[in-house]
C-alpha cells in the first residue's frame, strides 16, 4: 500500500485500536531477519514481533535470557530492511530483552529509544505486571509506544519454576486482571496474554479498551501471535499444545537438501544449465617442469562472457 507521495502506508498502533473497536482480530507473527520480514509482510501480517524468542530458534539457547539489547537491535534492523524490500505495512515492534529495562527507568527508556533509533522499531515490548507501570509511563512519555506482556513471561522463568499456564486458580487470575489494568492504565497499546486459560483471556479482553493479542490464551483475545518457526514447522523436537504447525518446513529444507547432496554427490548439479559458458576464452597451455624458463607463464586469457 502507498501514499500519493510514494511512502508506504503502514498500520499504527491507532489501527490497532481501531481495528478491536471493529471486531477485526489481529495477526501477529515474529521474524528476525529481512527475507522473513518481507515474506510475512507480503503474506498480509498485522504486526511484526522481533521477539528475543529468537535466543532460542536462532541462537539456539534454552531460554531467551541470554540475549543482549545490541543482538535485539542487529536483528529489529534487519527486519526493519526486509520490509522496505515488501509491501511494507505491518507495524514493526521490538523485544526488550532480560536486563535491559528491570534495573531503572531510565534504563527502560534509554534501551526502547535505542531499538526505535538503530533498530527501526516503532514500539517495543516488554514482559511484567502492575509493577512495571512507572517504567512503562516514562518510556511512552518519551515517545516510544509498548506493547505489555503479562501470564507466563519468558524472562522470567526461573521465578515461575518452569514455562507453565499462568493464572489457574482464582487469586492469581485476579492479580493478572489486575496487572492488565495497571498496563493499560500506564499506557500500554496492547498487551500479549501468553499461556492463561481461555476463560481468564475473555474476561481481561472484555475489561480492556486496548487489544489483547494471545498466545495460549484462547480465541477470545483481539489478536493472535505465534513464533514464525513454530507456524512454519521447522523444529521437530517439539511443539507447545498451543501452536499449531501451518507447514512442515523442517521437512521440506531436509529433503531439498538431501536432493542437492545427491546431485553434487552425483555429478549431476551443475549441469549445463546452471553453469557459465565463454566462446573467447583461451587457456594458455601449462608449463613443462623441467622448463627452465624463470617466470612460467599458465593461466587464462579473453574475458569471460
Ligand atoms: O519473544 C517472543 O517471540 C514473544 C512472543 C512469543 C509473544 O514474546
Amino acid at each position: 500500500m502507498s501514499t500519493h507521495s510514494g511512502a508506504k502506508k503502514r498500520l499504527t498502533i491507532h489501527d490497532l485500536r481501531r481495528m478491536k473497536e471493529a471486531g477485526e482480530k489481529i495477526a501477529v507473527i515474529t521474524a528476525y531477519d529481512a527475507t522473513a520480514a518481507r515474506l510475512v509482510d507480503a503474506a498480509g501480517v498485522d504486526v511484526i514481533l522481533v521477539g528475543d524468542s529468537l535466543g532460542m530458534v536462532v541462537q539456539g539457547h534454552d531460554s531467551t535470557l541470554p540475549v543482549t539489547l545490541e543482538q535485539m537491535i542487529y536483528h529489529a534492523a534487519l527486519v526493519r530492511r526486509g520490509l522496505t524490500r515488501g509491501p511494507g505495512r505491518a507495524h514493526l515492534v521490538g523485544d526488550l530483552p532480560f536486563g535491559s529495562y528491570q534495573a531503572s527507568a531510565d534504563e527502560a527508556v534509554k534501551s526502547a529509544m535505542r531499538l526505535v533509533a538503530e533498530g527501526g522499531a516503532e514500539s517495543v515490548k516488554l514482559e511484567g505486571g502492575f509493577e512495571f507501570a512507572e517504567v512503562i509511563r516514562r518510556i511512552v512519555r518519551a515517545g516510544v509506544p509498548v506493547m505489555g506482556h503479562i501470564g507466563l513471561t519468558p524472562q522470567s522463568v526461573h521465578k515461575m519454576g518452569g514455562y507453565v499456564v499462568q493464572g489457574k486458580d482464582s487469586d492469581k487470575a485476579q492479580q493478572l486482571l489486575k496487572d492488565a489494568r495497571a498496563l493499560e492504565a500506564a499506557g500500554c497499546y496492547a498487551i500479549v496474554l501468553e499461556c492463561i486459560p481461555a476463560e481468564l483471556a475473555r474476561i481481561i479482553t472484555g475489561q480492556l479498551h486496548v487489544p489483547t493479542i494471545g498466545i495460549g490464551a484462547g480465541p477470545h483475545c483481539d489478536g493472535q501471535v505465534l513464533v514464525l518457526n513454530d507456524v512454519l514447522g521447522m523444529d521437530d523436537a517439539f511443539t507447545p499444545k498451543f501452536v499449531k504447525r501451518f507447514a512442515e518446513l523442517g521437512e521440506s529444507v531436509k529433503g531439498a537438501v538431501s536432493a542437492y547432496v545427491g546431485e553434487v554427490r552425483a555429478r549431476t548439479f551443475p549441469d549445463d544449465e546452471h553453469s557459465f559458458h565463454s566462446s573467447t576464452v583461451r587457456l594458455v597451455p601449462p608449463v613443462a617442469e623441467d622448463d627452465e624458463r624463470e617466470e612460467p607463464q599458465g593461466g587464462v586469457t579473453g574475458a569471460p562472457v
